[in-house]
């Protein structure tokens, strides 16, 4: 990790306020475009979507699936209180390191976990898969469970695991808000009129890819298949919201928000 200049020190400090301290180096940004200014306009925008799409308040239970090293978290320390409660857990060891030396040693309502899920991308060498990973929580345990670019890092069979996982430790009537590509009739048209943002050249069942060595680097999911995969879970898609991914516009935002009920 590289020392921050006085020039980095002050930007940050600009940007963030008197949550500087929590925010990571931008050469240990692996889950996004490493720069502050990208880091800070996507928490402060993810604190938007959670509030205005999945209802999140500020004496909530959320439940933050992939949570890497606190983009989305930082700016949440400031909305829930000491009657809400934050929970992460990720596979990058080092964002989970991050997350607990910084965020968790000063808000004791945020909790991280490390989990050891292969990935292809990201966690190559573990010995777990996703399809046979259960979350360390209770069932109907948190208002709120939100991935943010994970579902687009993983293949249909985690995603179908860790769809069900999100059902039974959502409380009833709880929000679950995750982030997709999703595969319909305008994105596939505009991936192959290479007017999409992300290249996805290999088609396969239900879902396509951008890399065939490494199948998880990007994936995008047909929206048919999800649909029927939160009916099978019992989860009730109350609103997808198209991103700009593929050159929809407007757009809330980059990727497919989709929000769902138990
Ligand atoms: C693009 S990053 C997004 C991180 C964070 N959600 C954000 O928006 O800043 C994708 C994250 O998903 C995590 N991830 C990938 N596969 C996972 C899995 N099976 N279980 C939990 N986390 C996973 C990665 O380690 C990485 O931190």
């Amino acid at each position: 990790m590289t020392k921050l200049s006085l020039a980095a020190r002050w930007h940050r400090r600009r940007l963030f306020g008197r949550l500087a301290p929590l925010v990571p180096p931008e050469d240990l940004m692996f889950e996004g475009p490493p720069t502050f200014r990208e880091f800070h306009d996507n928490g402060v925008e993810f604190l938007g979507v959670y509030r205005d799409l999945a209802g999140l308040r500020p004496d909530d239970a959320v439940l933050d699936v992939g949570c890497g090293i606190g983009r989305k978290t930082i700016q949440l320390t400031r909305y829930l209180t000491p009657n809400g409660s934050y929970d992460g857990f990720d596979i990058m060891k080092a964002g989970v390191d991050w997350c607990n030396a910084t965020i968790a040693a000063r808000h004791p309502n945020f909790r991280f976990r490390h989990v050891d899920v292969r990935s292809d991308l990201y966690n190559p060498s573990a010995a777990t898969t996703a399809e046979r990973f259960t979350f360390p929580y209770d069932d109907e345990h948190f208002d709120v469970v939100v991935l943010g670019s994970v579902f687009t890092h993983m293949l249909p069979a985690g995603v179908e695991r860790y769809t069900a996982e999100v059902a039974r430790v959502l409380k009833s009537g709880g929000r679950s808000l995750i982030s997709y590509f999703l595969l319909d009739d305008f994105s596939r048209e505009a991936i192959d009129a290479g007017r999409s943002t992300i290249d996805l050249p290999y088609v396969h069942d239900g879902y396509r890819a951008m890399d065939e060595a490494v199948p998880d680097k990007v994936v995008a999911h047909d929206e048919d298949r999800v649909r029927a995969m939160y009916e099978r879970h019992a989860l009730t898609i109350t609103r997808i919201e198209h991103g700009s991914w593929c050159g929809r516009t407007p757009a809330l935002s980059y990727q497919d928000l989709v929000v769902a009920r138990r």
